[in-house]
């Protein structure tokens, strides 16, 4: 069984740095003694040793000794660990609480169902506990309890507690929490964690631990419309097809109609096999492999569900999403959208608003910096299956992760699907790219110019136009500079900008080459991840990356239009080279080294090159 049996509380802590936390966890264990006797003994010694609280023993040191394996652990830094008292059983996720860690923390508070808050009683409410409040609300966590710690540093204040507990009462009121509760404590001494303090006498609550052993949690995900996301396709042989997979939600019987999704294929479930055998009915947490009583078409990543109460379908949505990477979150660029077992690319489209984490106001906003929390609309390059997160937070949740590192970049709910792309259809017209290009005896091409400002660039793609024309070639071309003159004129040189226009021009470079002409971008195009949006816009072969390399020195040696002179006065912010970045490409297609290869050459070179191409069958 899983975390469905209501006597196993999974629960989070988080909190700032130092207020506490590893002293509250070690406590905890401590006191419900869960520690394995050998480590409790080593833990006694070491904190005779070592402690900074003379005699007392030192909790923090526990985590610490516990932590050792947690060093290892390379791309997720959250340790669970496991404790009981004759009325429950525990796991709690311990998440560092450095600001940068807010990935921990939504790893950890995905499959929570009530959070540990932690706050420093010397120190009130910090923007991290409403950072942190804003994400376990997001998260979908309902049940709460503030744990003012350090009530003795504040000599058992009841005035401070319950400064503290009012505010944050105050401030909580919009996130939905169902349950919420404020215990002053001193994990450090013990006071209020598992025993009632005898310092605050005043304080008629429960402990912590008589808190997190009442509260009532409806884990019960068995409840929920069965999902299935396909982790794979077993195919041994060509008589048995298995699709196997962790039940998400619900349970399924032998003889049930499921639908396969997003192609909403039907059919029935003939076998439920595991590897204990085969079973009439499987329930949330099981892993299985079903197979179908007729051959419908699934795949890894689709969603197996019942029929009634159907997943949502999309290709649009609004999400919530919480950035975690030090390079921004930029609208308009590719990343990679993993929802379930699905994987597809998706594009922040537009970004509705930042969220203030003090106030919930939402606040206008271009892009979103590491821990921002914003709401937006997420637009996937083919339809996905899921529900919205309010509804299962084992399909509705998603996560970002940059298409060139592989870094898990962000991380969001899904709020609802957007029917715009469901009211647009595809127009099928009459005369088409092919024969628009057959007229013009030529196959359509896009020439991608990318370099820095002044590496010469225009001139190149200039005189490659003056000679396509000679020969007859039907031509057009786009120039950064001229196209930010009518088209984009409402843009800038932030990266978000830059992407914007990247996605722009590449756009128009498609509709041009649609329309049967040989397409020359000189556009500096400094990220390669938008190069590669924009490659991936065209069939294979006919778009091709032309690196005009030329040494910043040289470049600004050259400084045809005097901007290098003006950004290195500060007259001009985030100039390519100077101070924003310029990505060189790593597999151009042409490679024109502009200190070897005079500029007529270089045309002369990529004309050559484009007469030997292949055509794009
Ligand atoms: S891109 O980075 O978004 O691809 P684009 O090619 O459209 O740039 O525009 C570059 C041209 O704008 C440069 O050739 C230069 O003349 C001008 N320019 C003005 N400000 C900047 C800036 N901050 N960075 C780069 N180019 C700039």
């Amino acid at each position: 069984m899983d975390a469905a049996s209501s006597d196993l509380l999974r629960f989070i802590t988080c909190g700032s740095v130092d207020d506490g936390k590893s002293t509250l966890i070690g406590r905890l264990l401590y006191e419900t003694k869960s520690l394995p006797v050998d480590q409790l003994a080593s833990f006694e010694a070491d904190s005779k040793r070592r402690s900074t609280q003379a005699g007392a023993l030192d909790f923090a040191l526990l985590l610490d000794g516990l932590a050792a394996e947690r060093e290892q652990a390379i791309t997720i830094d959250v340790a669970y660990r496991y404790f009981a008292t004759p009325r429950r059983k525990f796991i709690v996720a311990d998440t560092p609480g450095h600001e940068q860690y807010t990935r921990n923390m939504v790893t950890g508070a995905s499959t929570a169902e009530a959070a540990v808050l932690l706050i420093d009683a010397q120190l009130g409410l910090l923007t991290q506990t409403q950072r942190h409040s804003c994400l376990m609300s997001m998260l979908g966590i309902r049940r709460v309890v503030i744990a003012v710690n350090k009530m003795d540093c504040v000599a058992w204040s009841r005035e401070v507690f319950e400064t503290i507990a009012a505010q944050y009462r105050a401030f909580a009121r919009p996130l939905g929490f169902t349950a919420l509760a404020c215990v002053p404590l001193s994990a450090l001494h013990g006071d209020n964690v598992a025993a009632r303090s005898a310092a605050a006498g005043w304080y008629e609550g429960p402990t912590l631990l008589e808190w997190l052993e009442a509260i009532d949690i409806d884990t019960d995900r068995t409840a929920r419309p069965f999902r299935m996301p396909v982790q794979w396709v077993n195919r041994p042989d060509s008589s048995f097809r298995g699709f196997a997979g962790t039940i998400a939600s619900g349970v399924v019987r032998r003889g049930d109609t499921v639908l396969s999704l997003p192609s909403g294929a039907e059919s029935r479930v003939a076998r439920i096999v595991t590897q204990d055998g085969d079973l009439d009915l499987a329930i949330a947490g099981q892993a299985v492999t079903l197979t179908l009583a007729s051959a419908i078409d699934v795949s890894r990543g689709d969603l197996l569900a019942h029929s009634v109460e159907r997943p949502v379908v999309a290709d649009q949505v609004e999400a919530t999403i919480v950035w975690m990477h030090e390079a921004p979150m930029l609208p308009g660029r590719a990343y990679a959208v993993r929802i379930g077992t699905r994987t597809v690319t998706g594009t922040i489209s537009d970004l509705k608003c930042r969220i203030d984490v003090a106030t919930f106001g939402q606040l206008a906003a271009r892009t979103l910096e590491l821990n921002d929390i914003g709401i937006c609309t997420l637009s996937f390059d083919q339809p996905v299956a899921f529900d919205p997160y309010a509804d299962n937070r084992d399909t509705g949740g998603m996560v970002l992760i940059d298409r060139l590192t592989h870094e898990t970049a962000g991380a969001g709910t899904l709020r609802f699907a957007l029917r715009r792309s469901q009211n647009l259809h595809w127009h099928f017209l009459d005369v088409d790219k092919r024969q628009r290009a057959a007229q013009k005896a030529q196959q359509p091409r896009v020439l991608w110019f990318t370099g820095l400002s002044g590496a010469g660039k225009s001139t190149i793609a200039n005189l490659v136009e003056r000679k396509l024309h000679a020969l007859g070639r039907h031509t057009y071309l786009l120039d950064g500079d001229n196209v930010r003159h009518g088209l984009n004129r409402d843009l800038g040189f932030r990266d978000a900008d830059r992407v914007e226009n990247i996605r722009r021009v590449a756009e128009v470079a498609r509709l041009m080459t649609d329309a049967g002409l040989i397409v020359l971008v000189s556009f500096i195009s400094p990220f390669r991840s938008e190069r590669r949006m924009a490659r991936e816009l065209f069939p294979a072969g006919e778009f091709v990356e032309v690196f005009v390399d030329t040494a910043l020195q040289e470049a600004e040696r050259r400084d045809p239009k005097g901007l290098y002179a003006k950004a290195r006065r500060g007259e001009l912010r985030n100039f390519t080279g100077i101070d924003s970045p310029y990505e060189a490409p790593e597999h151009p297609e042409l490679h024109i080294d502009t200190a070897t290869l005079a500029a007529e050459d270089a045309a002369e070179l990529i004309v050559g090159y484009l007469a030997g191409m292949r055509e794009v069958p």
